[in-house]
């Protein structure tokens, strides 16, 4: 069954002329980073309302840097797992278009693809809130939280937090990308935060062919999902790009 969907898959790609994937935390839970939501989930440890809205960073920059600082540790360590890399074959293979990512780790960067789009920013880069320097991740300090800036003023992740807009191209282009692709691929994602639940609807609404691919059911599967996949990113991934590949070199078998 799920052999047939992965072929299926496969051949819906190699079909299409423009395919996308909108990813979320799923797709690095193997590369060690927590997802949000489920069993060993960071909203089970922080809740997000007492941690992760603009204004308790405002108010409480320290009480969100207990939070940001564990997210940060656990995402400087970790390294592209299978399901990155295909994704950057399949985008070197001229059959993925772009990845719109809910991610904030950088791992589709670090695998190599080129044409990503960043909804809710990326934790590797930072800036201070009152003189808006920028500072790489991996130069703070968070021996005494939260960190500053050499003017004193307290230093944030480039992420969204709750509470606060996406930023606008990142809005624009990821609507642009849902309207013109044939296929959606959907790597580990809830579907429950919005706007980003909200591009797999576009995407259908405007013809596209809806993959999920995810270790659970989630409110798009049997609904917006053309057809659901069950199982890991870095497991389903590397076979679905395999077949493509072998098809893409050898067109006629
Ligand atoms: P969630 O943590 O809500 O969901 C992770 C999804 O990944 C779940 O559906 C899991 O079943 C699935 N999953 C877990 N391991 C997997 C694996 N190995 N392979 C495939 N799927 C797997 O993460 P997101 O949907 O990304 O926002 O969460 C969306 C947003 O909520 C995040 O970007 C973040 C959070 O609040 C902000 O911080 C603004």
């Amino acid at each position: 069954m799920t052999e047939e969907l992965i072929s299926r898959a496969a051949r819906d790609i190699l079909q299409a002329k423009k395919v996308v994937a909108l990813t979320g935390a799923g797709m690095s839970v193997e590369s060690n980073i927590a997802p949000f939501r489920g069993k060993g989930g960071i909203w089970e440890k922080y809740d997000p309302v007492e941690y992760a809205y603009i204004d308790v960073l405002i108010r409480n920059p320290g009480k969100t840097w207990i939070l940001l600082s564990e997210m940060q540790k656990e995402i400087l360590k970790a390294k592209p797992n299978p399901g990155h890399v295909s994704l950057a074959e399949l985008e070197r293979l001229g059959h993925l278009s772009s990845i719109i990512t809910q991610n904030v780790d950088g791992l589709h960067h670090e695998a190599g693809n080129k044409n990503i789009i960043e909804f809710h920013g990326n934790h590797r880069d930072a800036y201070c809130m009152e003189c808006s320097k920028r500072i790489k991740a991996e130069m703070i300090s968070l021996e005494s939280l939260p960190p500053r800036c050499e003017c004193g003023g307290v230093i944030r992740p480039d992420v969204v937090f709750f509470g606060e807009a996406i930023p606008h191209q990142a809005l624009t282009q990821s609507h642009q990308e849902a309207r013109s692709c044939n296929v959606m691929l959907v790597i580990g994602t809830s579907a429950e935060v919005q706007p980003a639940a909200s591009l797999p609807d576009i995407a259908k609404s405007h013809g596209a062919i809806i993959i999920e691919i995810n270790i659970e059911a989630t409110a798009f599967t049997g609904y917006t999902s053309s057809y659901f996949i069950k199982g890991k990113a870095g497991e389903i991934l590397p076979q679905i790009v395999a077949l493509v590949k072998s098809a893409s070199a050898n067109p006629a078998a």
